[in-house]
């Protein structure tokens, strides 16, 4: 029998975000944001869905924090809908809105549950698309208005603030590939969008040193440690450029102050730079108390000319995925860790997110027995386990997800959560690994 031992203090959490879960789209006055647009053209969704009622947890958040509470789950990741608290994006605060997280946050509280809140997951306010959303400086602003209120309410509370989740995955997928709510094709926009986040997050990082708050902020990047599909010197550059564009662009400018050489180059000769100050670089540095990172496969590239505008593709190997279509390859969070470590002066690191969809099934038992999720599970906590004997600063691991729930353009045909959500009746049913998960949490390790 062996056991993995975690360190004392280590943060155990599961995660959610507010438009997968909550529902109630249009209640006690909320805006409308980009997802409830976005959700309402055909096409865009699998089978058409949107987040409209997802798992009502808006109604139904004191039975989800009794399961947490049954558990035993000590820290709980969400994120508040900016649309909920400022229903234009700015102005005039929807007190209605404000008393959802209040009456929310002070039950986890209360059960002596940690709230980490997550400032933005992907649900901009629709009006402040209507004047540009992200690519539109002024949004910059009314981030860290909203940023304000939100560390006026809750920064006495709560411990650990990210402000953005995952910027590469809002600017490519939103405003590159257009498979995100915005829904828009363009590079060079995407990148603009990308920078007038890393912006916003660094103001407001500024803003809360500058209230003296207590507790912990940073930013979740998404992140994907990167391979050649062959010893190729082109496959090998290839791998490096797709681990510029996403991992480093992201890392460097949060860490180190600037974008990388090699990428700044490429998108100049693409003509796909985004506009910016070398000021800029400073707010977006300011020194961060963790670095959120989410992980979930890695990526395997090949040289290819043709294709736009990085000259690289994404290769795909026939080994075990998960739902997703996503490679199971745990000891990519490893080497993961170990780079960023070493390349980022032995930063402190969360695990912010990291979990598999499969496809549950419902028993005749009433019980949903997913052993390849807890098989998914214990391979990469045991190589983040690996990765602290090494000497990585990993201070905490938030499961994604606690509850089944919207999962953008897949709509609810992929299933992320430990509990098990009936969408027809509502009924939260604890999966299996979410009981392995529990004793993982208590034990603070894994016992084999
Ligand atoms: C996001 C989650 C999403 C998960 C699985 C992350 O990109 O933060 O909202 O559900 O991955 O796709």
């Amino acid at each position: 029998m062996q056991k993995y031992n975690f360190p004392k203090d280590f943060i155990w959490g599961v995660a959610t975000s507010a438009y997968q879960i909550e529902g109630a789209y249009n209640a006690d006055g909320k805006g409308e944001n980009i997802w409830d647009r976005f959700t309402s053209i055909p096409g865009k969704i699998f089978k058409n869905q949107n987040g409209n009622v997802a798992c009502d947890h808006y109604n139904l958040y004191e039975r989800d924090i009794e399961i947490l509470e049954e558990l035993g789950i000590k820290n709980y990741r969400l994120s508040i809908s900016w649309a909920r608290i400022f229903p234009k994006g700015y102005g005039e605060v929807n007190q209605q809105g404000l008393d959802f997280y209040k009456k929310l946050i002070n039950k986890l509280i209360e059960k002596g549950i940690q709230p980490a809140v997550t400032l933005y997951h992907w649900d901009l306010p629709q009006h402040l698309q209507d004047i540009g959303g992200w690519a539109n400086k002024k949004v910059v602003d009314y981030f860290v208005e909203y940023a304000e209120l939100m560390f006026k309410e809750f920064g006495n509370i709560v411990p650990i603030w990210i402000t953005h989740n995952e910027p590469w995955v809002v600017s490519i997928l939103g405003h590159a590939w257009g498979v995100h709510a915005p829904g828009i094709k363009d590079y060079k926009t995407a990148l603009q969008v990308a920078h007038n986040i890393l912006l916003s997050h660094g103001k407001a990082v500024r803003l809360y040193r500058n209230m003296s708050l207590k507790g912990r902020i940073g930013i979740t990047l998404n992140l994907s440690s990167t391979y050649p599909e062959t010893d190729d010197q082109k496959d090998i550059l290839a791998a490096k450029v797709y681990d510029g564009f996403m991992n480093r662009w992201f890392l460097d400018a949060v860490l180190k102050g600037s974008y990388p050489e090699d990428m700044l180059k490429l998108y100049s000769e693409q003509r796909i730079l985004p506009e910016f100050l070398e000021d800029d670089m400073k707010i977006i540095s300011e020194k961060i108390d963790f670095l959120g990172i989410n992980y979930y496969t890695r990526s395997v590239l090949r040289y290819d000319e043709n294709a736009y505008p990085l000259k690289v593709t994404m290769v795909d190997l026939d080994n075990p995925k998960t739902d997703m279509g996503w490679e199971i390859y745990p000891e990519g969070l490893f080497d993961l860790l170990i780079n960023i470590h070493k390349n980022y002066g032995g930063v402190d690191i969360l695990i912010t997110e990291n979990g598999a969809a499969f496809n549950d099934i419902v028993n005749y038992k009433g019980k949903v027995v997913d052993d390849y999720r807890i098989d998914y599970l214990y391979r990469h906590l045991t190589q983040a386990h690996r990765a602290i004997l090494d000497g990585v600063n990993l201070k905490g691991y938030f499961l994604w997800s606690f509850l089944d729930n919207f999962e953008w353009a897949e709509g609810y045909s992929k299933r992320f959560g430990i509990v098990f959500i009936d969408y027809k009746t509502q009924k939260r049913i604890i999966k299996d690994s979410a009981y392995w998960y529990s004793n993982v949490v208590k034990n603070n390790g894994i016992l084999d």
